[in-house]
């Protein structure tokens, strides 16, 4: 397989292709080929119609392989410094996630360890995590923020997150998150915190380049849908896109609230009603589904996937990768448990982690699918069946990940 590996052009043959492009199931075509140019895929189909024009080039036979695009984690915090075992140990013993960080744990926990670790520390502890996301052919990860919740932490986990891109082949896509949990210096001044995030952390931040998009969380434990919407007021006026942790612990109308401004997506959704799967679908958000975090919190209130397919909402899955309630750095198994948790079919959770992630971050035009013109980040598989990615438990079958036309 290493034959054409540094070509800056070449010829894919002998594959099956889940393009995720519509048409077949999977937009599958059996006996496929691809052609890479530079970064981008410049032709793809039955390898009996490749034209004439490619015959010349370098080509390897991938031997029958599937091929899917590179996988999308479109909702992560995966950089964090500490560890939240022993109060996984307290909720084995009875105790709920809502009560351990009303009690001053939870994400409080994690922040006060991520302030206090430097950048290279956060970094080095992030790394192995990316590297298991990676070793399953992902291609692109979103990166949150919120466990700094001041000026210099927030931009410090920023910086670690901007670092990963460079340091590993993947692209990095980051995400503030300032409105995650109120800091203990703020304890009992939660409009004055937001004020603070809203009007100086957020734009000093976004100056130095380190924002991508703008996120937060919409809870009783956390912030108010009318306190979020202070933050993503000033996201609009920066031209940032909005996205929201909303009904993961009760209904608070968070989607519909982010929804209204136009949303990339929301995420969670446990206890979304019908005018929020309304809203979402009016706006074109993602439901970005987490079944890391239901599966972890031991939560039994499935989000409404029915109404949900019904209104045309599309459908994602991510690792939600986080010390407290997801410490989860496997998509091949969150797509197992997208299906096994919330009956989500093989091709919905494949389309979830490729087509429906991307979109969910606002790249649907330049990854996500296999078609002509769109990146070639690529996981090819020692499999032929596009199912058994979704079916399969703790195995790995990645055979090879090309990223932007290199590996
Ligand atoms: O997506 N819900 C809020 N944020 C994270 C959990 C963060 C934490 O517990 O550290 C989540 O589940
Ligand atoms: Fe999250």
């Amino acid at each position: 397989l290493a034959s054409t590996q540094n070509q800056a052009h070449r010829v894919l043959t002998r594959a099956r292709l889940a393009t995720l492009a519509g048409g077949a199931p999977y937009g599958l075509i059996e006996e496929g080929a691809l052609a890479i140019e530079g970064e981008r895929i410049a032709w793809i189909g039955e390898e009996k119609a490749l034209p004439e024009r490619y015959l010349d080039w370098p080509s390897e036979s991938l031997e029958g392989r599937l091929v899917t695009p590179a996988l999308v984690d479109c909702h992560s915090h995966i950089v964090y410094g500490g560890s939240r075992d022993k109060e996984f140990e307290l909720r084995l013993e009875g105790a709920s996630y809502e009560e351990i960080a009303r009690a001053g744990g939870g994400i409080r926990s994690t922040v006060a360890a991520t302030r206090a670790a430097s950048e290279d520390a956060l970094l080095a502890a992030a790394l192995p995590r990316v590297d298991a996301l990676l070793a399953e052919g992902l291609g692109t990860l979103e990166i949150k923020s919120g466990y700094g919740l001041d000026l210099e932490s927030e931009a410090k986990m920023l910086r670690v997150a901007r670092r990963i891109g460079e340091v590993r082949s993947l692209r990095v896509v980051t995400t503030f998150l300032g409105a995650h949990a109120l800091p203990p210096e703020y304890e009992g001044r939660a409009d004055a915190y937001i004020d603070f995030m809203a009007e100086e952390v957020l734009p000093a931040l976004a100056a130095e380049g380190l924002v991508d998009a703008v996120d937060a969380f919409c809870e009783k434990i956390a912030f108010s849908a009318g306190q979020v919407a202070r933050v993503f007021e000033v996201a609009k006026a920066l031209n940032l896109p909005v996205k929201l942790h909303a009904e993961q612990l009760s209904d608070q109308g968070g989607a519909a609230m982010a929804a209204s401004f136009g949303a990339l997506s929301s995420d969670h959704l446990e206890y979304l009603s019908e005018a929020g799967v309304a809203a979402m679908a009016k706006a074109g958000s993602v439901a970005v589904l987490l079944p890391g975090a239901f599966y972890f919190l031991r939560e039994t209130k499935l989000p409404p996937l029915a109404a949900l397919r019904a209104a045309g909402v599309p459908l994602a899955l991510a690792s939600d990768c986080n010390p407290g309630s997801s410490p989860l750095t496997s998509l091949l198994l969150t797509m197992n448990m997208g299906a096994t948790l919330f009956r989500m079919t093989p091709e919905e959770c494949l389309a979830a982690v490729t087509r429906e992630g991307a979109r969910a971050l606002g790249l649907e035009r330049d990854i996500g699918t296999l078609e002509v013109g769109k990146r070639a980040d690529l996981a090819v598989w020692d499999l032929a069946e596009p199912a058994e990615l979704t079916y399969r438990m703790g195995f790995n079958p990645l055979a090879r990940r090309i990223f932007g036309g290199k590996g």
